[in-house]
């Protein structure tokens, strides 16, 4: 019989704050999802930088016999130029905004609170009428009316009450003459804890569920992706622009392809965080992009670290001080209580290890007890990743923000991987991490490198990403809650997380596990055919050798339209091997790719100049998953010849471009324990027990403890590996209370195949 004994009386270390959830608008999660906003495009400002699809009349349609026009001649304000002129004839006519997925979904009785600006011509005297309507029949279901009283820009506001459930457009109608100007148009149903200018409350709930001890937000890429002038139209991420009256909060384009109005902004953040019981971590740009290799100079970077000052008086600061008023202004006179900050997201390049301790050091002068987070770039190892952890040593961060999606056979192969490191450096904040995919073999992976991570005692925070994803606006899969108009489901991701984060515990203690059978170990051999290929890029290979005797066909190229792939067909599959070639890329946006190891659903890659030709990486894909093995940045010229060396020596590769070594790692096996497990104590003196059972057998097992146990409640989830929630079938995979038989301090259990089991013994 297997057997788990738990030593409740041995102490490992505190679990702190360790899980939380990270928002970053990104699938429309803001705009169209979590703000609750239900007009787009509300004040005619999108614009073709934020996408090429998109003008000032993008959501907007006109009704009857008018001209409408927009106009930027009287704006509203500075940040706000553009509005909507409608030329009047008499007839009934104006405007409907068609807002976002198929529309606004109403919901009979329920108040909907509306608010425009408006002003009109002096010849301009009727009624305009707001009006719900059933894009289906076209029949109002709600309507109120509203006198126009100036021709200067006044703010309307009212509220409409469903008659009937339906999808609707917001149509904003007169039959008066002359012209009428809206700007600002807005329309709210009932927020999360009623709160104004509040969030959609069915996903702030189950956000609120999870019980995450913190957030992560704004982003992501869309922090430091855009312009370094914060009042540029495609600025970075600066949260100044983010804060109080709407109207006046600019415009934005998200590096996501669409236009965030910033509605959603830092106060709505901090309140939401609040609402929530999870502690604010914000993530702030530093002076830097990446993508476009873009930082602001030295002498420059004032502005930015004022930034970071002026976050922390704002979230922190008595109401006496300049940020700590402008707090209170807004409505929230307590302070935040602020405790981490992270500077930069995923960053790769010297120029923000150069900047970042200009950040720290000014930050800590002035607010020492900020726990501050460093970043270490996108991938789970590498030069850049080497980097950030050496600068967050030497600066002595508290945390390094650690980002990856991987396979979920990564996972498993790599499941020790926090305990190896050092206990008295800096933690890791694990901000991004999820394995590609939502079905229900993802979120079982996921949840066995989780007992991990709670039983190394260097991982401090870790939230899975990203969080929310608008069906019919998918910019990023995987997503761990789905929604519509309408709706809103958790993955069995969530799930996961759910069951992680409720019990949590507060110190994880010792534990032993004896198990009668072995691991099971698969993969990890590298074997199969060598595939050349170029993606957008069309590139000239020559003098292509095997062991050094040349193929037969070695001299090919390849044109620029998608994926083009050449086989070494004649080669047939081989393990270990040393290839070389010379490369020359000839037109197009990437280097080369050389496939090896391809077999049926496993194989490995070496990407010499991936993305934005920035990258080279050795990656394993499995089943169509990818994992970063090893990376460095390294950039290719156009039409200069490359001599690349690809070496295969048992499961090890290593890459030289031009004879320098640029990878050398080894390809770990994947291996599937009998059962993983992890324990901690809860703040009432409960012992909790994660198991997961990831093997296609039932674990049978005796759970010891020295305590008396008076009662056992549990959970699990189980479900088809392929299994996923839906729209149609949300709680598809979703855990169930389960019985669980113990005698005095003995528990006698069996966690079934493919199964997550939580314990809470009291
Ligand atoms: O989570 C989606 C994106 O993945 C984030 O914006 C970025 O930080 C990461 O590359």
């Amino acid at each position: 019989m297997n057997k788990i004994t738990l030593f409740p009386d041995k102490r490992m270390h505190q679990l702190g704050d360790l899980y939380g959830i990270f928002f970053e608008d990104i699938n429309h999660s803001a705009d169209g999802g979590l703000y609750a906003e239900l007009v787009q495009n509300r004040s005619f400002e999108f614009d073709k930088i934020d996408n090429w699809r998109y003008d000032h009349l993008t959501a907007w349609e006109k009704i009857g016999e008018c001209d409408i026009e927009v106009g930027h001649d009287y704006p509203l304000n500075r940040n706000n130029i553009h509005y909507l002129a409608i030329k009047c004839t008499g007839e009934v006519c104006g405007v409907k905004n068609t807002g976002f997925n198929d529309g606004m979904n109403i919901v009979k009785g329920e108040e909907y609170s509306f608010s425009f600006y408006g002003r009109r011509n002096t010849g301009f005297n009727n009624e305009v009428i707001i009006s719900l309507v059933d894009k289906e029949n076209g029949a109002p279901i709600a309507s109120e009316s509203v006198k126009i009283k100036s021709c200067d820009w006044e703010k309307y506001n009212g509220v409409l009450v469903a008659t009937e459930s339906a999808t609707c457009h917001l149509c904003i109608t007169t039959s008066g003459k002359s012209m009428v100007y809206l700007d600002d148009v807005s329309l709210f149903p009932p927020t999360y804890k009623n709160r104004e200018n509040g969030l959609r409350r069915d996903l702030a709930e189950l956000l609120g569920d999870l019980k995450p001890k913190f957030m992560r937000f704004p982003g992501g890429c869309l922090v430091h992706d855009g312009n370094l002038d914060p009042h540029a139209r495609n600025a970075l991420y600066r949260w100044k622009n983010t804060i109080g009256d709407v109207s006046e909060r600019p415009a934005r384009r998200s590096n996501w392809g669409y236009n965030q109005t910033l509605g959603l902004g830092y106060y709505e953040y901090f309140l939401f965080c609040e609402d929530i019981g999870a502690k604010p971590l914000p993530v702030l740009p530093a002076a830097y992009n990446p993508h476009r290799r873009d930082a602001a100079p030295f002498e420059e970077l004032k502005p930015w670290i004022d930034d970071a000052l002026d976050l922390i008086e704002f979230a922190n600061g008595d109401v006496n001080t300049k940020w700590g008023k402008i707090r209170a202004e807004l409505g929230h006179s307590e302070p935040f209580n602020l405790e981490y900050l992270a500077i930069g997201n995923e960053e790769v390049g010297d120029d923000f290890f150069e900047r970042y301790p200009y950040f720290h050091n000014a930050i800590k002068a002035k607010y020492p007890e900020i726990k501050l987070i460093g970043s270490s770039g996108p991938f789970p190892c590498g030069g850049e990743f080497e980097k950030g952890w050496k600068c967050a040593r030497e600066n002595k961060s508290e945390f390094v923000d650690e980002h990856y999606y991987v396979s979920p056979e990564w996972m498993l192969a790599n499941n020790k991987r926090y305990f190896e490191y050092d206990k008295n450096g800096p933690k890791v904040f694990l901000g991004e991490y999820a394995s590609w995919g939502n079905t229900f073999y993802n979120a079982l992976i996921e949840a066995s490198y989780m007992t991990a991570m709670e039983k190394s005692g260097t991982v401090g925070l870790a939230c899975y990403a990203p969080l929310l994803a608008n069906a019919d606006y998918v910019n990023w899969r995987p997503d761990l809650i789905w929604f519509n108009g309408k709706k809103a489901y958790g993955t069995p991701n969530y799930y996961v997380q759910k069951m992680f984060m409720a019990n949590q515990g507060e110190y994880a203690f010792e534990h032993s596990v004896e198990n009668e059978k072995a691991a099971v170990e698969f993969g990890g051999d590298i074997f199969g055919e060598i595939w050349f290929e170029t993606i957008h890029t069309s590139a000239e290979f020559s003098d292509v050798r095997i062991n050094g005797e040349p193929v037969k066909h070695n001299n090919f190229t390849t044109n620029k339209e998608g994926s083009q792939i050449v086989k070494l067909e004649e080669i047939g599959k081989i393990g270990n091997f040393e290839l070389t070639c010379k490369a020359k890329e000839l037109d197009g946006i990437r280097g080369f790719t050389i496939r090896f190891g391809v077999g049926k659903n496993l194989y490995y890659r070496w990407e010499c100049a991936g993305w934005q030709n920035q990258d080279s990486a050795v990656c394993s894909h499995t089943n169509n998953r990818e994992a970063v093995l090893a990376h460095e940045c390294r950039t290719i010229e156009q039409g200069r010849v490359y001599d690349l060396k690809l070496k295969v020596e048992n499961n090890t590769v290593t890459c030289y471009i031009d004879g320098e070594m640029i990878h050398n790692v080894k390809v770990n096996k994947t291996v599937m324990e009998p059962i993983y497990t992890s324990t901690a104590i809860d703040e009432n003196g409960n012992l909790i027990l994660k198991a997961v059972n990831v093997q296609d057998t039932d674990y049978e097992a005796t759970i010891e403890t020295n305590r008396k146990i008076s009662s056992v409640e549990a959970e699990m989830l189980k479900a088809e590996l392929n299994a996923e929630n839906s729209f149609e079938c949300p709680e598809n995979v979703s855990p169930t209370t389960i019985k669980v038989k113990f005698d005095s301090s003995v528990i006698k259990h069996s966690f079934p195949a493919h199964s997550v089991t939580v314990m809470v013994i009291k």
